[in-house]
Order: structure tokens, then sequence, then C-alpha cells
């Protein structure tokens, strides 16, 4: 496994290995990796000959009152995670190679930006945007794989990727790979580190009051009360603030006052103790 942090040098390495015939798939992360992330790379492995992980803590998609500084960093127990999975190479720049002085582009998604996390963070998705068109132009990826956990940034990504002609255009181009949980339910992340054990046993009250509002959305519950229960529950449950739960469809992000024919999912940002926490679930 190489670990590489030079620009010049990951062109070279990914150069070679296209050169010997092999496809490639990337794992975007920002590092503190978990389970759900083993996951995306071990997927990933199923679609690529090789398999790149990057690891930036993007300053483009933190807000000003956000966890930039805060946000956990350990790229050497992530190198021995990645290296004991087999990966061919760890991308790891610092921000000077990522945004070289006087770097001036963004790339927007609009619409789709506008809604859920980005209507509480904005500019966020802007800057998940950036660094990901970044993230592709450097790895020249086959396949990329995101975690359904962050639904609405797979759906942003998916969109900029066809937009833009970013990624090739194998059906499993942009692949999500479905939320991976801990045994009670809630859903990995690499915030979850920010809990307090009581906030921690609290937080399961969050994949709980989705899984009600789904079956009580199949059951015929409109969506107002279904997410009214669902905020409820939340605050009964000890969180402090709900930023939104929703009933939206799953492609277009449009609002939905009951699931219809197209994939439909709930999705939910809510805060507990100083970890804001996301998560969503499919109707049908
Ligand atoms: O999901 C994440 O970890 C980040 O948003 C990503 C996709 C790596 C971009 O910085």
């Amino acid at each position: 496994m190489q670990t590489i942090s030079r620009l010049d040098t990951l062109r070279h390495a990914v150069t070679l290995l296209k050169s010997g015939g092999k496809t490639l798939a990337l794992v975007p992360t920002m590092g503190a990796l978990h389970e759900g992330h083993l996951t995306l790379v071990r997927t990933a492995r199923r679609h690529a000959d090789a398999v790149a992980v990057s690891i930036f803590v993007n300053p483009r998609q933190f807000g000003p009152n956000e966890d930039f500084d805060a946000y956990p960093r350990r790229l050497e127990a992530d190198a021995a995670l990645l290296a004991a999975e087999g990966v061919d190479i760890v991308w790891a720049p610092p921000p000077a190679e990522v945004y070289p002085a006087g770097f001036a582009t963004s790339v927007s998604v609009s619409g789709l930006d506008a809604v859920l996390c980005g209507a509480a963070r904005p500019g966020h998705f802007d800057g998940v945007a950036t660094v990901v068109t970044k993230l592709f132009n450097q790895v020249q990826p086959d396949v990329a794989l995101f975690g359904e956990k962050d639904w609405q940034q797979l759906t942003i990504i998916r969109r900029m990727a066809r937009d833009l002609d970013l990624t090739s255009p194998r059906a499993d181009a942009i692949l999500g790979v479905p939320t991976v949980r801990e045994a009670d339910g809630l859903a990995m992340s690499s915030r979850n580190q920010y809990l307090t054990p009581e906030e921690r046993a609290a937080a399961v009250a969050l994949p709980r009051a989705i899984a009600a509002a789904v079956t009580a959305l199949k059951g015929g519950t409109p969506a107002a009360q279904a997410m009214a229960d669902l905020s409820a529950a939340l605050l009964a449950g000890g969180f402090s603030r709900v930023d939104y739960a929703e009933l939206r469809d799953a492609t277009t992000l449009d609002l939905l006052d009951a699931p219809g024919a197209a994939p439909a999912r709930v999705l939910v940002a809510a805060h507990i103790g100083k970890a804001r926490l996301i998560d969503n679930a499919p109707v049908i």
C-alpha cells in the first residue's frame, strides 16, 4: 500500500496502475475510519481490481461554527486499518495540495443542495461537490463508493457526476452502500465519538423513531403526522433539537405528503449533546 500526499506522485501511481489494465475504485473519506468505511472498502474490492481511499478533512464543507478543528484526525491508525484491508493507494493530501493559494472555484448542485442538511448548513454541499470533483479528477476512478447514511450527499454526487460527465458510464460508477449500524441500530459515524455514554445510549432513539415512522407511513399515516411523532419521540428520548424530519422522494428530494410509487425516504437530522446526527431509511 502506498500512502501518498503529493499530487504528482498520485498521478504517477494511478497512471502505472491503469497502464497495467487495472480498474480502480475510490472510497472518499475524511478519516477517523470505522466499520462503515471498511465496508465501503470491502465492497469496492468487488467492483474494481484496485482500491484507492482518500483521507482529507475538507475545510470547505464545514461552516464557521462547526467542528472542523475538533474533527478526529488519526492518519497512522487509519492507514494501518486500510493496509489490513489490502488497499492499494491512500491519498492523504495536506490542505495546500488540494486548495493551492488563490483557489477560486466552487461546484454547486442547485436545488438539491437547498433542502435538508443544505438548509441547516449553508455552503456545505458546495464544499462537498467541489472536493469530490477534485478527487475524481485526481484519482480518475472507474467506480466511487459512498455510504447511504449521507443520502443527500449521495444524491447530489450522483447528479453532479451525471451533469458534468465526471465518471465512466458504468452503471455502478457512483455506488451507494447501505448504512452500517451498531448492534442497537445507531448508524456508524465518526461523530458518534462526541457522545457521552449517556447520550450514546439515548441516541438509539433516532433509528427507532425512524423505523416507527416508516411503519406508520406504510400503514397510511400522513407524512405530517408521522414526522411530528418522530420529532416528538426524539425530543422525549434525549435529543435537544431536530433540524428536520421529512419524507422525500429518494432521487429528486422533493417533499412528499405520503409515499407513492417512486422510492421515498424518511430523512432526519437531530442534535444530541455536542453531536448532530443524521440518518435515513427507505419507505418503499
Ligand atoms: O462523506 C464524507 O466523508 C465527505 O463528505 C466526503 C465525501 C469524503 C467529502 O469530503
